[in-house]
């Protein structure tokens, strides 16, 4: 193979992996963007300033206290609705998975 050909080659690929990466990228944003959303269509009205006791977003001591129960028991405890929070803390469309981001969202 000689050694035009060969570059010729590689230039072809990089535009292809241009061109995957342009498809690609829209999506992981919406991704992203789905977990802002729903955090602003449901967590955000207690947890955004500590509503009836909520920990506060973005507050990392109140967080550590709720997270040394693990993931899945707290996905467990908005689910089926803690203390003042209603089930599902309102988003009634979420999934596991969504609850689980959410949360991560809110403890950073
Ligand atoms: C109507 C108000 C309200 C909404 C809406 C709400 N929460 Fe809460 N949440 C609370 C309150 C109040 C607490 C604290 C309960 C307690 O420990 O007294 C809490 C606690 C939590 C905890 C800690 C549970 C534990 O086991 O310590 C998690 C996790 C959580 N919320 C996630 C969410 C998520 C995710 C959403 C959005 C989908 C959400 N919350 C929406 C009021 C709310």
């Amino acid at each position: 193979m000689s050694r035009n050909i060969l570059a010729a080659q590689i230039k072809n690929n990089k535009r292809v992996l241009l061109a995957a990466l342009l498809v690609l990228a829209p999506t992981l944003n919406v991704a992203y963007a789905g977990t802002t959303e729903l955090y602003n269509q449901s967590c955000v009205t207690c947890h955004g300033a500590a509503v009836l006791g909520a920990p506060k977003t973005g507050d990392k001591a109140a967080w550590n206290a709720r997270m040394k129960k693990g993931m899945p028991a707290l996905v467990n405890n908005v689910k089926n609705g803690y203390k003042n929070m209603p089930a599902k803390g309102l988003c009634s469309n979420c999934t596991d998975a969504d609850l689980a981001n959410l949360i991560e969202l809110m403890a950073k």
